[in-house]
């Protein structure tokens, strides 16, 4: 069976760790490896690269991994068989990492935001794409079965004329002095490239993009709500990063996207995101697993008086869109769709470029709040 080296820098991470190392490589080479288009398999050869020896050397005992290192140099320049470098590293250490990779000539796979800045993020998309290497960028809602079954919809013309989209991210993430956090404290450093703005843009883009069409124009409210909070080691840290971002996309044909994002609020809703879509001729709201929709034909005529009680179960007058196939994990999903890049050359548009894209949307929404003003979106070419 062919095989194919896979250097995963940052494991020890809260994504390396769980979603990229145990439920996509880990899972692909569980079921046999990756299946080519002749039905051939490829498995993956994972090498651990980190920066804390005893970390790395438990992660590998405990998963039955022969390789891992702290040097990612050595092991970029001395592999024989180069393959593929993933880095899910904390954001601002990704770009030198990947240079080097790049340099090395091995084809990267990077978690998202793929640099700091649109400068840099540009930079390593032209270097890729000079040196020829295949790049690609965590794009992983878009393979969530919510969102799947969305893109179902709107293929098969469920909505008519999409008119807006209005989605609500978040969840309470605890301060970390009373209850210790559920995220790294540098997600709340702006100077360690925290921020939720500069986080989840990146992620609106490409859900934006490849759903309904790119932004033209963002307006955008970036805030720091709680502005003390307790690191991994309960020492105060100050919060310089917003925790909380209100945004406005405008699409191409008048249709608006309204997304909020917070760390800071308690969840009414019944997944941690949702979107509601609404179209001319239909209706639905998407999750991360669950879609439900509602026609047209089927839409009730609730009319406003404050003076009665709810009449109705609006949330009754809704249809669950089926499953209808075996909806995996969607980190393992794109993992097994960028190697398939890799080896067959199958079509994998969520590379550099796009995640160049989602650092631009990040930095002009901040520029946007900063600024209080709308701000269009110009086009960035390679
Ligand atoms: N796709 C998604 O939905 C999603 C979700 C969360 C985070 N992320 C992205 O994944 C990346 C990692 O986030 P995380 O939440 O796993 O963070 P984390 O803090 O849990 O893990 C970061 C990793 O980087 C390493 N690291 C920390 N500081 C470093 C430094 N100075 N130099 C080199 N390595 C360092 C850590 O040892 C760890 O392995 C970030 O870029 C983040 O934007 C993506």
């Amino acid at each position: 069976m062919r095989k194919l080296n896979v250097v995963m820098n940052g494991v020890t991470g809260r994504m390396g760790y769980r979603q990229h190392l145990v439920r996509s490589v880990l899972a692909i080479n569980h079921q046999g490896g990756v299946t080519l288009s002749d039905g051939s398999r490829v498995r993956l050869e994972p090498i651990l690269v980190g920066r804390n020896e005893v970390k790395l050397r438990e992660l590998a005992e405990q998963h039955g991994i022969q390789r891992w290192t702290t040097d990612v140099d050595e092991v970029l320049r001395h592999t024989a068989e180069r393959g593929v470098y993933f880095d899910a590293q904390v954001t601002s250490a990704r770009e030198k990492s990947t240079l080097k990779a790049i340099e090395a000539g091995w084809d990267v796979y990077t978690e998202k935001p793929t640099a700091e800045t649109l400068e840099s993020a540009l930079h390593l998309a032209r270097v890729a794409t000079e040196a020829g290497v295949r790049h690609g960028v965590v794009h992983d809602k878009l393979y969530l079965p919510g969102l799947i079954k969305l893109k179902r919809l709107i293929d098969g013309g469920f909505f008519g004329r999409v008119l807006s989209i209005r989605g609500e991210f978040g969840y309470w993430v605890f301060e970390g002095d009373w209850q210790p956090a559920q995220r790294p404290s540098w997600n709340y450093r702006a100077e360690d490239g925290g921020g939720i703005t500069t986080d989840m843009f990146c992620h609106w883009s490409y859900v934006l993009e490849y759903l309904f069409g790119p932004s033209k124009a963002v307006t955008a409210r970036a805030v720091t709500h709680i502005p003390t909070r307790f690191d991994e080691q309960g020492t105060p840290y100050e919060a310089t990063a917003d925790d909380a971002a209100y945004g406005i996309f405008e699409l191409a044909d008048g249709v608006i996207a309204q997304l909020n994002s917070s760390w800071v609020v308690r969840v009414f809703r019944d997944e941690l995101v949702e979107f509601q879509v609404d179209g001319t001729e239909g209706s639905a709201v998407a999750g991360l697993r669950r879609c439900r929709i509602q026609h047209r034909a089927a839409t009730p005529k609730p009319v406003w008086n404050p003076d009665l009680p709810v009449t109705e179960r609006f949330r009754d007058q809704w249809q669950e869109v089926p499953d209808n196939a075996d909806l995996d994990n969607g980190f393992k999903a794109q993992w097994e769709d960028y190697i398939r890049h890799v080896v067959e050359d199958t079509p994998h548009p969520y590379d550099f470029l796009s995640g160049a894209r989602g650092v631009q949307l990040a930095e002009l929404g901040l520029r946007s709040s900063e600024e209080g003003r709308r701000i269009e979106v110009p086009e960035v070419t390679l």
